[in-house]
């Protein structure tokens, strides 16, 4: 079964609106003729509507960074899921280390958030991975079944097929230290092998894993030549639009 690649870009906290309409204005003509790839942009909120009108007749797929589980009501400063399918987005990161470690979200949260996408229409892509004390001390098989079980409780296999997970080792974001191919490669194996024994052989072939983690033009390719790896999750090199071009033509 062949998946689609996808490559994606977290922009996290960066750029303002014009910022945003000049890298959509770079970044469309260099990937006009991309056929084999789907590329997915994940701006703040606040550049989310920006990014859907410079997207206007191209493939680009759109998708937020978090959102809240609750669809209404008096939480200060939350976006809701019907918010993003209100700007057109497709997708929403979820459980992303930065939410988990710096802003503290627990897999428990995660889990309702997983559900509120779905319910909505929206597909999570679903970050999971260790930390470094946790790789030091050989548990990272372990944390990412963990989070995999409690991130996925009780959601259909008829969603998890659709869904997006990707490996963040949280030791390798925006640290320039990017896992080995052979570190990604088997943590994915791991996750597809997960997905397997929960929800059986066809979802665990569909579903789409990627690698997050210091993923430049530069190593790009050595990640997608590793079976099982579909595609990337970039911050740092997604910002410009030259390097996250290139990052397309694996
Ligand atoms: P990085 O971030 O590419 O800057 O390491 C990846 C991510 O946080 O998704």
């Amino acid at each position: 079964m062949s998946r689609r690649p996808l490559i994606a870009a977290n922009w996290k906290m960066h750029k303002t609106c014009q910022e945003a309409r000049t890298f959509m204005a770079e970044l469309l003509p260099k990937i006009a003729d991309l056929k084999e790839v789907d590329v997915l942009v994940c701006p703040p909120y606040t550049l989310i509507s920006t990014v859907d009108q410079c997207r206007e007749g191209s493939k680009v797929l759109l998708g937020a960074q978090n959102m809240y589980h609750e669809n209404k009501g008096a939480f200060t400063g939350e976006v809701a899921p019907q918010m993003l399918k209100d700007l057109n987005c497709e997708f929403v990161i979820i459980g992303h280390s930065e939410r988990r470690w710096v802003f503290g979200e627990t897999d428990e949260t995660i889990n309702k958030k997983v559900h509120a996408a779905i319910a909505n229409g929206l597909i999570p892509v679903l970050c999971v991975g260790e930390k470094l004390d946790e790789r030091e001390k050989n548990l990272t098989d372990q944390v990412i079944l963990n989070q995999m079980e409690k991130n996925l409780a009780g959601v259909s296999e008829d969603f998890i097929s659709g869904m997006v997970i990707a490996y963040e080792p949280v030791w390798a974001i925006g640290t320039g230290k990017n896992a080995t191919t052979k570190d990604a490669k088997d943590a994915i194996a791991l996750i597809r092998e997960f997905v397997h024994s929960k929800f059986g052989q066809e979802v665990a072939e569909k579903v789409r894993i990627l690698y997050g983690g210091s993923v430049k033009p530069e190593n790009v390719k050595t990640y997608m030549e590793q079976e099982g790896i579909d595609g990337a999750l970039v911050g740092g090199a997604s910002l410009e639009a030259d390097s996250f071009a290139k990052l397309t033509r694996f």
